[in-house]
Formats: C-alpha cells, sequence, structure tokens
C-alpha cells in the first residue's frame, strides 16, 4: 500500500504534460517524473556509443545501464546524463524523432518501465508518459490524459524546442503528426486512454484552468 497517491498524465505530443505536470506536482507538494526524457535519453546515449535506434537488444542494454537523475537547479528542472546536464540535448527535435524510434522496443520499454515504478513505489509524485495509466501504473490513485487539436500542439512544441526557430511551424507540425502514428499504432504499449482516466481536451483551456480540474480530482490532496 501507499501512503501517497501516483497520479499519471498521458497524451500525445504538445498536449501540455510538461507544464501542467510541473504545476500540478508543485501544487500539490509531489515529485515530478517525465518519462518522455528517459526515452530521449536513451536516444541520445545510443547516438553517442553508436547503437543504432533500430537494434532492440543493444538499445536494451543502453536502457538498463542508463545512468539518469533529475535535479532541480535554481528553480529549473534539469536531467543529468552519466553526470552531465543534457536538458537542452534532450530537447532537440532529432532526440524527438529519436526517442520516438528507441521507444517501439520492448526491451527499451521493460527496463525503463522498471525503472519508472522503482521511482514512482512510494508515492506523492506526478508521471507524465504515454503508457502510465496503461501499463506502468495501472493502479494509479488518479488518472489523466491529455489532449488538444494537433495544430495547437505543434504551436506550443515550437515553443519549447532547441535552439527556439529551429524548426518552422509546418516541419514542427508535420513531426507532431508522424510522432501521433507511430506513437499510438506500435505494438508494445502503444499510447491510448485507460479506461479509468480522466479525458480533458486543453484545446482552449488555459493551464490554470487545466491544472484546477486535475487538483479537484486528486484525492487526499488538501485544497
Ligand atoms: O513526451 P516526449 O515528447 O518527451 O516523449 C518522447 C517520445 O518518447 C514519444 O514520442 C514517445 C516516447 N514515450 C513513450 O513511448 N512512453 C512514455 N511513457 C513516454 C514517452
Amino acid at each position: 500500500m501507499r501512503s501517497r497517491p501516483v497520479v499519471t498524465i498521458d497524451g500525445p505530443s504538445g498536449a501540455g504534460k510538461t507544464t501542467v505536470s510541473k504545476r500540478l506536482a508543485d501544487a500539490a507538494g509531489m515529485i515530478r517524473v517525465d518519462t518522455g526524457a528517459m526515452y530521449r535519453a536513451v536516444a541520445l546515449a545510443a547516438r553517442s556509443l553508436g547503437v543504432p535506434w533500430d537494434d532492440p537488444v543493444r538499445l536494451g542494454g543502453v536502457a538498463r545501464e542508463l545512468e539518469l537523475s533529475f535535479r532541480v537547479l535554481s528553480g529549473v528542472p534539469r536531467v543529468l546524463l552519466s553526470g552531465v546536464d543534457v536538458t537542452l540535448a534532450l530537447r532537440e527535435p532529432e532526440m524527438s524523432m529519436g526517442a520516438s524510434a528507441v521507444s517501439v522496443h520492448g526491451p527499451v520499454r521493460v527496463a525503463l518501465v522498471a525503472k519508472q515504478r522503482e521511482m514512482a513505489r512510494d508515492g506523492g509524485v506526478v508521471l507524465e508518459g504515454r503508457d502510465i495509466g496503461t501499463v506502468v501504473f495501472p493502479d494509479a490513485e488518479a488518472k489523466f490524459f491529455l489532449d488538444a487539436a494537433a495544430a495547437v500542439r505543434a504551436r506550443r512544441r515550437q515553443l519549447q524546442i532547441s535552439p527556439p526557430g529551429a524548426q518552422s511551424f509546418e516541419e514542427v507540425l508535420r513531426d507532431v503528426l508522424r510522432r501521433d502514428v507511430q506513437d499510438s499504432t506500435r505494438e508494445h504499449s502503444p499510447l491510448r486512454v485507460a479506461d479509468d482516466a480522466v479525458y480533458i481536451d486543453s484545446t482552449t483551456m488555459t493551464v490554470d484552468e487545466v491544472v484546477g480540474e486535475m487538483l479537484r480530482r486528486l484525492p487526499g490532496v488538501p485544497r
């Protein structure tokens, strides 16, 4: 039994999971785990080790050996890979496609899911990703599926890209749509709405409205 809840936020690229999960975790006094960053880190580590993104066996090894830590430095969340700050490198468009590519492989998913379960074992954690409510924590105390229209998601994603302006809106939209197909049609843990998830369409909602809606539905959080 966990003494504190596990909260899951799944949804497609650019739905607002990152912004919302940070705000929700702060408001509820919880830790946030960005599972997309873990898949991005596998793609980045593989690239620097010369392991191709279509080699499931070697990628499984990369995922198992991944030395990843999440820190908050001066109020800003950072991701360290083998002690090196890779926060910006992980947001490059190439790593978005790389993460989507490596995440189709079973051995990669098995290794990262084990790490995610371990990180959130005692609860008090908000996890954002694609399969958290369906596969990683099917017994989570609160599950959300955050969605938005593709054009709105592409616009939001464009604002996060490193370096700023690296891709046009049309390029970002094309990548968002390509990842939607790849993430939701893959064999292992495809993106889908859990039966017991609360579905939120954020197309015309502000961040405050989305976070407020989620906070109202969290068990055992003072408000
Ligand atoms: O959330 P993100 O854009 O950082 O995720 C990058 C890719 O990683 C996404 O295209 C699919 C994959 N991913 C996944 O398969 N499962 C997760 N729990 C999180 C991300």
